[in-house]
């Protein structure tokens, strides 16, 4: 019986398939309450003074490397980030010899992107830190998934019963694979829309619809368009006739988003390819959105495996029941340090 109360401990974010419905809306709460703080002059938390975080890039990224070093930041914790460009992979040093050498300046958290499937999951096999996946090949980008559905909710006011059109290169996508599942555990539903080269077979089972018609993103409230990942085309795989053809067929124009749709794009975009410059710089285009939850989603993920407990478990502390934004994450005042 003791067993069953135990609280859930949930060390690593590796997968959004490892997440339940209640740690995502933890996680999302979580960052609304980290966004407010945000808005005041010092922006600094002490929430993870003393702690330290490691991201570990071995793939070129802006957004997630960025959000995950000032996330570090904004909670007060000692933050490095190495890229493998620069660094002892060039020497041909292993990704386990590399997760070692880290290790052993005991970090509590490693952020990792890799361009290997299942790279976060063995560098939590290998050290004692809490794990991140930043990214592992075509396979799971988890906090791309959470920021998306912040935004979503954000711009919506809900995510139970919306309707996701995600439109492009599936095949190759990381995000469509975490953001299907992470949609379907809110009560969403996902329509994959795309070239059948570019809609691996069988994808039907992450629990979505799949089309090659491009008028099926008529019925979405979001659309939701990916971005079309040449550098993981092996030379010589042929998935389209052209880019040229892939934009008149799948292209997201202002003549195929519909009054009341928002759209959306994880970054770095392909302006003209995958969508229209006059989609992606109109006000339905919440891409800007999707940078900023991307900050406070990835605050209190690095919060949510440090505390290793579900956030409501935790007692509160001397006169945290009377503040209005009781969340433990917000405990203390801001750090001017
Ligand atoms: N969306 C995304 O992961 O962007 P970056 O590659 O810039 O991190």
């Amino acid at each position: 019986m003791a067993e069953l109360l135990a609280p859930v401990v949930r060390r690593h974010l590796l997968s959004i398939g490892d997440l339940e419905r209640e740690d995502v809306e933890r996680i999302l709460d979580t960052a609304t309450s980290l966004a407010r703080s945000l808005g005041r002059e010092v922006k600094r938390l002490p929430t993870l003074r003393g702690r330290t975080v490691i991201n570990v890039f071995y793939e070129s990224s802006t957004r997630t490397l960025a959000s995950f070093e000032l996330a570090a930041k904004r909670l007060s914790a000692d933050t490095m980030s190495i890229r493998s460009d620069g660094s002892s992979v060039e020497k041909g040093e292993s990704l386990k010899d590399t997760a070692l050498t880290l290790a052993a300046y005991g970090p509590d958290v490693i952020v990792i992107r890799h361009p290997s499937i299942g790279a976060a999951q063995l560098v939590s096999r290998l050290t004692d830190a809490h794990v991140v996946n930043a990214g592992d090949g075509k396979h799971q980008h988890p906090t791309q998934a959470l920021l998306d559905l912040y935004a979503m909710r954000e711009a919506l006011g809900r995510l139970d019963g919306l309707h996701v059109a995600v439109v492009g290169d599936v095949q190759h996508s990381r995000v469509a694979r975490s953001l299907v599942q992470a949609l379907a555990l809110v009560g969403a539903r996902a329509t994959l829309v795309g070239p059948p080269t570019l809609l691996p077979p069988g994808i039907e089972a992450l629990g979505c619809a799949v089309s090659t018609d491009i008028g099926a993103i008529s019925d979405a409230d979001v659309v939701y368009a990916l971005r079309m990942q040449r550098e993981r085309m092996a030379p010589g795989e042929a998935f389209l006739p052209s880019l040229r053809e892939y934009t008149a067929l799948y292209g997201i124009t202002p003549e195929r988003v519909r009054a009341g749709q928002v759209v959306m794009h994880p970054g770095p975009m392909n302006r003209g390819v995958e969508i229209d410059p006059r989609v992606a710089d109109s006000a339905v285009a919440l891409v800007t959105d999707q940078v900023r939850a991307g900050l406070v989603v990835r605050m209190a993920v690095l919060y949510d495996v440090v505390a290793q407990r579900p956030v409501r478990e935790r007692e509160p502390v001397a006169g945290e029941r009377e503040r209005s934004d009781a969340s433990p994450v917000l405990t203390g005042t801001p750090d001017a340090a």
